[in-house]
């Protein structure tokens, strides 16, 4: 039997697979993955292994600790703490406090455990089209699901702002930002006339799965507050955006100038490791700890942190956050100049080497063109270079390569882009 009718067999059919004829991939090195046949594809879409796939120094850091040590985090053991450490130096003074899980989904759960123990409420805030994982608890605060195929809506407890999509929400334009605002105010406002207490504000500073939204200019900051003032907690995502990724800032929300109380991790952390994390302040910590111990097999073993400590020193020797400003702007740029051939590019956007491309098949309307993305997607892989669809009516083209991504790398996926953009329209 081949491999697609025997995962068929003992897979679940609810996990899918990438691109029209999907490919199996034996063998990954830095930015490029290849196929059973040796084919060689340039890796424009795995943000998981963030400073490469098989990284030298991550392999070599696991191989060492696996040889030495694992266990849980009940006993004393200088690898977490020296990895915690290292993990809150990167993140802005008061959070500093780490909890350690096995995944984005786990640590997004933790977050919504700890903002309802100290609120005593479950009434959240979220972004439509957000994701947030994919436990129950999650389902109930990802709109990207709850509203899709298979998904029954939000609970009662889940209050939805509008997709703070300046390009095609529901407000557009340079000065959009204050209708979402406005949207965050009427929310707390129903939630204090039903006389509840908000519990928290959940949120990605820049979307991914949304389809890779710049939130509009002071959305974040402005929401922020209003959530502090009725006494929620902040609690950002940074689970697809962290570490480097955005260029200009260790960190996603940092590009929006906002102070989060959680903050929660994963993908990029382990470089491929199942390691993740929440980080908050010592007050909500001191808060949470109501008796009830936090315990986690695996989270936080010493394999786990050796792997993220090795991650943290690869992105510092190797100036990988500088790395994803200086590529990110070139690509983005180059990116940007392909619009005045092709009018059915609507925007490109992004920070560092996290970018979008909206495919719409009418420039007065900017109707999405969901076919136009999905065949690119595979043409694309045809020509030897990985992207992927996403966005709530999956017409935008996500680029998130793991950061070593270089010049040359992007002028293969222009030039790849352009041939693949030629034959869909003018062929
Ligand atoms: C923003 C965001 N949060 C949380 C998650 C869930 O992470 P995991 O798949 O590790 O559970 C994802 C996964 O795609 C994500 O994109």
């Amino acid at each position: 039997m081949n491999i697609l009718t025997l995962r068929k067999k003992f897979l679940s059919p609810s996990l899918s697979l990438s691109y029209d004829k999907p490919i199996h991939i034996t063998r990954g090195e830095g930015q490029y993955l290849y196929d059973v046949d040796g084919k060689r594809y340039l890796d424009a879409v795995n943000n998981i292994q963030h400073v490469g796939h098989c990284h030298p120094k991550i392999v070599e850091a696991a191989h060492e600790q696996n040889e030495l040590l694992n266990v849980n985090t009940r006993y004393l053991d200088e690898k977490i703490i020296h990895y915690a450490q290292s993990l809150t130096e990167k993140l802005p003074d008061g959070l500093d406090v780490c909890f350690f899980t096995n995944s984005g989904s786990e640590s997004n759960d933790l977050a919504i455990r700890i903002a309802r123990s100290i609120s005593n409420s479950k009434e959240t805030i979220v972004l439509d089209s957000a994701y947030h994982g994919h436990l129950s608890s999650l389902i109930d605060l990802s709109p990207y699901k709850h509203n899709s195929k298979g998904g029954s809506g939000p609970p009662d407890f889940v209050h939805t702002v509008p997709l703070p999509d300046p390009f095609r929400g529901v407000y557009r334009g340079d000065n959009c930002s204050i209708d979402y605002i406005n949207e965050v105010k009427k929310i707390i406002k129903i939630i204090k006339n039903k006389g509840n207490q908000l519990s928290a504000f959940f949120v990605e500073a820049l979307m991914g799965c949304g389809g890779q939204i710049i939130l509009p200019d002071g959305f974040l900051k402005e929401s922020f507050k209003l959530v502090h003032e009725a006494g929620g907690i902040c609690i950002a995502d940074e689970v697809q955006i962290g570490f480097g990724r955005v260029g200009s800032n260790y960190w996603g929300f940092e590009t929006c100038d906002v102070l989060p109380d959680i903050v929660t991790l994963g993908k990029s952390m382990g470089n491929g490791h199942p390691l993740s994390a929440l980080v908050t302040t010592k007050e909500i910590a001191e808060k949470f700890n109501n008796g009830m111990e936090y315990f986690n097999s695996f989270g936080g073993n010493p394999v786990s942190c050796a792997i993220g400590q090795a991650v943290l020193d690869v992105i510092d020797n190797e100036e990988l956050q500088k790395n994803a400003r200086l590529v990110g702007d070139y690509l983005i740029k180059k990116l940007i100049a392909l619009q005045s051939d092709y009018e059915f590019i609507g925007e490109v956007r992004g920070w560092g080497l996290f970018l979008g491309i909206e495919m719409i098949n009418d420039v007065e309307s900017l109707k999405p063109d969901k076919n136009a993305a999905k065949t690119i997607a595979n043409e694309m892989k045809n020509s030897g270079v990985l992207i992927s669809v996403d966005g709530p009516d999956h017409n935008v083209l996500k680029i998130k390569p793991p950061i070593i991504f270089n010049y040359e790398n992007a002028d293969e996926l222009v030039f790849n882009f352009r041939s693949v953009l030629d034959k869909y329209y003018y062929a």
